[in-house]
């Protein structure tokens, strides 16, 4: 895979992208489950999106990752009223599996069926206001393996077709990620990584199958911001408020967990080291810790857009760094 501090590779797709992406969940705003499950960020102001959306353009920021499901289809449609005209100049990556409904922004279940993603993938393509998707991705991470390997066979068609370039598996699992990983347009598993959370399994994947390893929670959904700390509850509405079980790090009504916290402190000298921030230290963690990472952090403002794209300049941590983290937590 080529690297520079600044640019990388999607696995063996050769389609170059910044060594950092924008998440943008938060930027898709409310929206909830049947039983009124907040699963979004709270509220957001659409212009602020698009301001810092067209921010991080300007910045050197090329990829945008998002779902059809976030804002029950409200972020692809901010992300394509933001890009507008750059869209070429951009790398598009979007998810499909969930069942939504725009008008109520409810989410109410999955669909792992190929008529589904066909359907899917035109809604994504007109919301978005595209002709192809760059990276279509799975998005039901713990999906039926069998079910998965007719998925990845409609994606290779997808890609005949001219409708995405490439494609991968949202999950944490490397034995499911490797069921994607056999697909010849397979390009990247999007997965869990921070320095708090490592995945040494799918990395190993990565690297053996010449994948790119895009990096949900690269902030550890804002604990490693900086900005929590302990009682400091969040907004009805965020999904961290009434954290799900696979949320860690959270707790309901007392917000950030004080356990966490303390490692995060614990790192905070070796990450705002050289000038840098704690979010562009954790992001500084993640390009040293694989040639293959590019983290996608989220972000909602044009304060947060400035501040993540500004990691670029600074590059990855040292190998010396690197160790030192890996001391100061014990592993
Ligand atoms: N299953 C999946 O496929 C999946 C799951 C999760 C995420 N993702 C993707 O990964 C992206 C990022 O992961 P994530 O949203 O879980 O969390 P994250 O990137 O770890 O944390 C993002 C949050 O941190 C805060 N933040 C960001 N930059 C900041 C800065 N410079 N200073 C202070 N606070 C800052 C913002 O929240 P506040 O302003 O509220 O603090 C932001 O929404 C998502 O947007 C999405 O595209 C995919």
């Amino acid at each position: 895979m080529g690297t520079t501090a600044h640019t990388r590779v999607l696995g063996r797709s050769g389609i170059e992208v910044s060594a950092l992406g924008f998440g943008c969940w938060a930027i898709g705003g409310e929206w909830q489950d049947t039983g009124g499950q907040p699963l979004g960020w709270g509220r957001v102001d659409d212009e602020e999106s698009v301001r810092a959306v067209r921010r991080a353009f300007d910045l050197g920021v090329t990829f945008f990752d998002t779902a059809d499901t976030y804002g029950a289809g409200h972020s692809e449609r901010v992300l394509g009223r933001a890009l507008g005209k750059r869209r070429d100049e951009v790398v598009i990556a979007t998810k499909w599996g969930n069942l939504f409904d725009e008008g109520t922004r409810t989410a109410y279940g999955v669909d792992d069926s190929p008529e589904h993603a066909r359907r899917a993938l035109t809604a994504s393509l007109q919301r978005l206001g595209t002709d192809r998707i760059d990276l279509y991705q799975l998005h039901i991470a713990d999906g039926d393996m069998e079910r998965a390997a007719q998925l990845r066979d409609i994606c290779e068609e997808f890609v005949r077709e001219g409708l995405i370039r490439g494609y991968a598996w949202s999950t944490d699992d490397p034995e499911r990620a490797a069921v994607f990983a056999r697909g010849a347009h397979c390009t990247a598993v999007q997965h869990r990584l921070n320095v708090l959370q490592d995945a040494p399994g799918i990395l190993a994947l990565c690297a053996e199958a010449g994948l790119a390893s895009v990096n949900r929670s690269p902030l550890a959904m804002g604990l490693l911001t900086g900005k929590q700390a302990p009682g400091r509850t969040l907004a009805a509405g965020d999904i961290r408020s009434a954290p799900p079980a696979w949320l860690p790090g959270f707790t309901a009504a007392a917000g950030a967990d004080p356990a966490w916290l303390r490692r995060v402190e614990a790192l905070r000298e070796i990450l705002t080291a050289e000038g840098r921030t704690l979010a562009q230290g954790a992001l500084a963690w993640i390009w040293a810790r694989s040639p293959h990472t590019v983290p996608i952090p989220g972000f909602r403002t044009v304060a947060q857009a400035e501040e993540n794209a500004g990691a670029m300049a600074k590059g990855p941590l040292s190998a010396g760094q690197l160790a030192e983290v890996e001391q100061v937590l014990g592993r």
